[in-house]
């Protein structure tokens, strides 16, 4: 079982420099939220409460303003450091305390996820005991990802980090499920040619053990990245076309909250107080009335 999870929320945001010269990648809108609350919302629908944020050094006040501790969602959310990105892996090395020996989830803070089925997906993935879980989908630019190949039957057989000759088109989205042994096989890790540590060297420990398994969100759903300023705004316009027609919102924290049933009227109420006249609060003013 799964009951913690990392957002690994750190890295510079040289890409969107100068946007992020003075404010975290994380805290910048997508459509009409921070992107930090679209990947915090994939672990709630996950029903996973206990969260580390891991954050670059300096910027731990920005984040507490909007998400303090998670009791007004009825989740705890507890922050580390960063002073400098050393690679993905670098989270179970960060959150070794956090972790405590259980098994967990990490999710990367630029990460979208939508898709009808999404829940009940990320629910069962919760139920993993051993090994490494990853999520599939399929791209038009495999060069740009960790990539993996599977057999007829859905095995994984090859993994490969952005690989110049293709190999499959099948990204490793930013979503793994990990067991406890995770903190143990991320200290043997060493810094691959770019000077990190790499996900994807993680996961070949765990392929390597016929440990890693997969599930594949399917081209009903979606997985956009939020790497560069061309990628926020096409992520933004996808989170506005579906909200404005739907009257639905993606990633509204208390409403999963308040569905999960993790929270009552009276903290939807303190949000509404608290986030002020916006339709972010018209719009938690209709779940309770
Ligand atoms: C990282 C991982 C890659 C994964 C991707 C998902 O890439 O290294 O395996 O497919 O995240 O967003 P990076 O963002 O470091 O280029």
């Amino acid at each position: 079982m799964i009951n913690k999870a990392i957002i690994l929320a750190g890295g510079m945001g040289t890409r969107m420099s100068p946007l992020t010269k003075a404010v975290n990648k994380q805290l910048l809108p997508i459509y009409d939220k921070p992107l930090i609350f679209y990947p915090l919302s994939i672990l709630m629908l996950a029903k996973i409460k206990d969260i580390l944020i891991i954050v670059n050094k300096g910027q731990l006040n920005q984040y507490r303003k909007i998400l303090p501790d998670g009791k007004h969602l009825g989740i705890n959310i507890v922050y580390k450091e960063q002073t400098y990105p050393k690679g993905l892996p670098d989270a179970f090395l960060l959150g070794e305390k956090f972790i405590n020996k259980k098994n967990v989830a990490l999710i990367l803070g630029d990460n979208f996820f939508y898709g009808q089925n999404l829940t009940s997906k990320l629910i069962s993935c919760t139920k993993l005991k051993n090994g490494a879980k990853v999520i599939l989908h399929k791209v038009i630019k495999p060069e740009l990802f960790g990539v993996a190949k599977t057999s007829k039957t859905g095995r994984i057989t090859m993994l490969k980090e952005k690989p110049k000759k293709f190999i499959s088109d099948l990204a490793i989205t930013g979503l793994y499920f990990f067991d406890k042994k995770v903190v143990e096989y991320a200290k043997r890790l060493k810094p691959s040619a770019r000077n990190e540590l790499e996900i994807t060297d993680l996961l070949k420990v765990y392929l390597k053990k016929k440990k890693l398994t997969s599930d594949i969100l399917g081209r009903g759903g979606a997985w956009l990245d939020t790497g560069s300023i061309e990628d926020f705004y096409k992520t933004s316009a996808f989170v506005s076309a579906i909200e404005n027609r739907q009257g639905f919102k993606i990633a509204c924290l208390e409403e999963i909250a308040f569905s999960n049933k993790w929270i009552g009227k009276k903290e939807i109420l303190n949000a509404i107080q608290f986030y002020g006249k916006c339709d972010y609060s018209n719009y938690l003013k209709k779940l309770i009335s």
